[in-house]
């Protein structure tokens, strides 16, 4: 791009340089230098190649001459021209030129060395001999008129060192010497009308008067009439000039207005002197003497050479005026091409910027992708960090646990233990609670992290979702003795429906160690039926029906929030309360956990009082709800007893602000709601079974025991006979059947037994109860 800016810059600059530079070197001043110096320079736009020029005058100083000619040189001029003063003093001038290569040009005057490279101007040999000429014609009428008198001629040149006056002495001398009746004589003036006056003046007061005389300018021959003039001789002498200038003072004004007799057109042509400059410059053909042939005005032509003289003159001005606009317009239209150029520079430059912009964006882009890979592979290495730092910490909580937990134990019946042990333990205690800490702060740490970097894919990296092949510490270490703990469980449950002493406690946990401490945490308390994963648990509470599970949330097969919701889903086992045990602690865990249905959650490592008080706590719930059912089974099954109204409701506003707001769920709702009218529809079969209504429901005869007992408090046969008591009650009340009518009709084998369960129940025999009612 830089590439194509370079030449197009260059073009730009060199339009600037792309004419020729010529010097002018002027000898003199006067109308005819200044119309000289006119034409030249309104030739500067007149040929294909500008030429630029600058002009110097020496004001007829010699001296001056050659230093302004050597300052055009030094001033690297490609062409030189030169109107030289005298005929020798400028050749060593002429000489540095061509040292340098720059061609002189010579006009109007000449020099004697031949070193120039051309002339251009009059001929001045020529223009003496045509005034001359004309001169003879004057003198031929005079010797008409004066018959015989010899003509007298006087002629007023200018100096010799000066090549026209020379030349014009020479053909003028040439040509009126050859009439032999002509009185000829010539004087050399300084070449200034004052001189020519005060020659002539002297002349005359000599006593001589010329008949003609032939000055070499006419300002110098009007110099001379004036004198003439002066000495009242101006009308019997003929002056004739040189030069032809139009104007006032000028020659021909001067043929016009007879003062003077004729004069020559000494030529100018500034125009010619410009294209032979350029001609040379352009290596074109060119003469080395160019001489220009010129005319005499004399009064019968003169009217007509003022004319086409005005025209000409009109013309050039015209011709200065296209210039000066044309001058004008070119300094317009280069001003513009210098903005067209400068806004083609700033276009390119701009695109360059653009393009490298552009590229530098690409650049960005490209790097910014790059560390986007980078930081994504960092993520990820970090995220993996954490993952492993969480599963190492998550890990190390139930070992904690275990430790913590007997531990505490073991210090709280201290008293027993000797000093030493005491201190031990206590050791043992601060370490491990340094320890908890320690994991604390860790997955709080990730916590941080998850949520600084609010990423879903993180968060939705649920431990529950991490594959055990992910774990840290490998937990596939199946339990071989977990099958006989079940077992053990199961037989010691069946024993516990028998002897119906404590509640059940279903742990379900994947690590041996946890069961066995867990077990011996519950055992004075509790029943505890052990499992070592969700689908073992599972089978164990629909087989058990325990009064209440612990489930871990990670364990192989089944994990615990799967095995919650099934437990909660089942009808048999949907009442049972379900606490999570886990080291999974974030809200969305947690939040998890409930959502499948658990009752409470703990997270590891746990306090084992802690622990108990929620057990606690979730049993009492249970305990509350049981006595809950019991008053609406009173007052749903039948009319309540009068007598016991008082008592019941004394009850109600005890337990008013005691029972916490439980609530039975909807599934233990349905379930007995069913219970009831399987019991209402059987009741009167006095030999109806358990595994009778257990088989209505779905439910095993232990099932049907634990779920029944779970909700009501009472065993599945107790909750028949108390049904079958009430609906005895209200027959009593209600009906005019007998009490031995009654009694078979709600499935009572015998009155005597009837009336005895009724006495027991209602604190009255029935027979009263119907009495007192009548
Ligand atoms: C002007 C002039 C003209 C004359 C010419 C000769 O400086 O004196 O009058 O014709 O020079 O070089």
């Amino acid at each position: 791009m830089l590439l194509l800016l370079i030449p197009l810059l260059l073009t730009c600059c060199n339009k600037s340089t792309s004419y020729y530079k010529i010097g002018v070197s002027q000898c003199s001043s006067g109308k005819w230098r200044e119309k000289v110096n006119h034409e030249m320079l309104s030739a500067q736009h007149l040929y294909d190649k500008e030429v630029k020029i600058s002009i110097a005058n020496c004001y007829d100083n010699a001296q001056k001459q050659v230093q302004q000619i050597d300052s055009l040189i030094d001033a690297n001029v490609d062409l030189l021209v030169i109107a030289p003063y005298e005929y020798s003093h400028i050749t060593k001038s002429i000489e540095r030129a061509r040292q340098k290569n720059i061609p002189v040009v010579l006009f109007d005057r000449k020099i004697s060395p031949k070193n120039y490279t051309a002339y251009i101007g009059g001929d001045n040999v020529e223009a003496g001999a045509c005034i001359g000429r004309y001169a003879l014609q004057l003198a031929d009428r005079l010797q008409s008129q004066n018959k015989g008198r010899k003509t007298s001629v006087l002629e007023l040149t200018g100096p010799m060192e000066m090549s026209p006056a020379r030349e014009r002495h020479k053909g003028f001398a040439q040509t009126i010497t050859q009439n032999t009746l002509i009185d000829y004589q010539f004087l050399i003036t300084n070449w200034t009308p004052e001189d020519n006056y005060k020659k002539m003046m002297a002349y005359l007061k000599a006593g001589k008067q010329p008949d003609i005389v032939f000055c070499h300018s006419d300002i110098d021959a009007l110099g001379a009439y004036q004198a003439a003039k002066e000495c009242g001789l101006e009308k019997s002498i003929s002056f004739l000039g040189i030069d032809g200038l139009p104007g006032e003072g000028q020659g021909l004004e001067g043929v016009k207005s007879g003062k003077l007799a004729g004069t020559y057109i000494y030529p100018t042509h500034g125009e010619e002197i410009i294209l032979l400059a350029l001609n040379i410059l352009e290596g074109k053909k060119y003469k080395q003497n160019n001489t220009i042939q010129s005319f005499v005005v004399t009064p019968t032509n003169v009217d007509d050479i003022m004319i086409s003289t005005q025209v000409m003159m009109q013309q050039n001005d015209y011709l200065i005026t296209i210039q000066n606009k044309l001058e004008n317009y070119l300094g317009q239209y280069h001003t513009q091409q210098m903005v067209l150029y400068f806004l083609a520079f700033a276009f390119l430059i701009s695109l360059v910027a653009i393009l490298l912009i552009g590229r530098a964006i690409q650049s960005t882009r490209r790097a910014n992708h790059q560390m986007k890979k980078a930081n994504n592979k960092m993520k990820k290495l970090n995220e993996e960090q954490t993952l492993f730092y969480t599963n190492a910490s998550h890990q190390l909580k139930t070992p904690l646990t275990l430790i913590a937990g007997p531990a505490k134990e073991l210090l709280a019946n201290c008293s027993q233990k000797k000093d030493r042990d005491k201190e031990l333990l206590e050791i043992l205690n601060r370490n491990v609670s340094l320890l908890e800490q320690v994991v604390y702060h860790v997955l709080n740490f990730k916590e941080q992290v998850k949520k600084a970097m609010a990423e879903d894919t993180l968060l939705s990296v649920s431990d529950d979702a991490i594959p055990n092949s992910q774990l840290l510490a490998d937990e596939q270490h199946e339990d071989k003795s977990v099958t006989n703990d079940i077992q053990k469980g199961h037989q010691k449950m069946l024993l516990k429906l028998d002897t119906d002493e404590l509640p059940t406690i279903l742990v379900v946990d994947e690590n041996s160690d946890m069961r066995k401490f867990l077990h011996t945490l519950f055992a004075d308390n509790y029943y505890v039926i052990e499992a070592a994963d969700g689908q073992s648990g599972l089978k164990l509470a629909r087989e058990g029906v325990p009064d209440l599970i612990v489930s871990d949330i990670i364990m192989p097969v089944m994990n615990g929030l799967e095995f919650c919701k099934r437990i909660k889903e089942d009808p048999i086992t949907s009442h049972i309360p379900v606490l999570l045990l886990s080291a999974q602690s974030t809200d969305h865990q947690l939040i998890e956990g409930f959502k499948n249905g658990a009752e409470a959650y703990i997270t590891k490592p746990f306090n084992a009082q802690l622990l108990i008080s929620h057990i606690e706590s979730l049993l009492y719930n249970r305990e509350k709800l049981r006595q809950q059912f019991a008053k609406s089974a009173n007052v749903n099954l039948s009319t309540t007893p009068h007598h016991k109204d008082d008592a019941q409701k004394k009850e109600a506003n005890e337990h008013k602000q005691e029972i916490p707001a439980v609530q039975m769920s909807t599934a233990d709702r349905r379930f007995i709601d069913n219970l009831k009218t399987a019991i209402l529809e059987k009741m009167a079969d006095s030999h109806l079974k358990m595994e009778d209504l257990g088989d209505e429901l779905g439910l095993s005869r232990v099932q049907l025991y634990r779920k029944v007992k779970a909700l009501t408090g009472l065993t599945p046969v107790e909750l028949l006979r108390k049904m079958r008591l009430q609906q005895a009650y209200a027959l009593l009340l209600n009906s005019d059947k007998s009490v031995s009518e009654i009694c078979y009709e709600v499935g009572f084998g015998t009155p005597s037994y009837f009336a005895s369960c009724f006495k027991k129940e209602f604190d009255i025999y029935p027979a009263d109860l119907k009495k007192n009612n009548k």
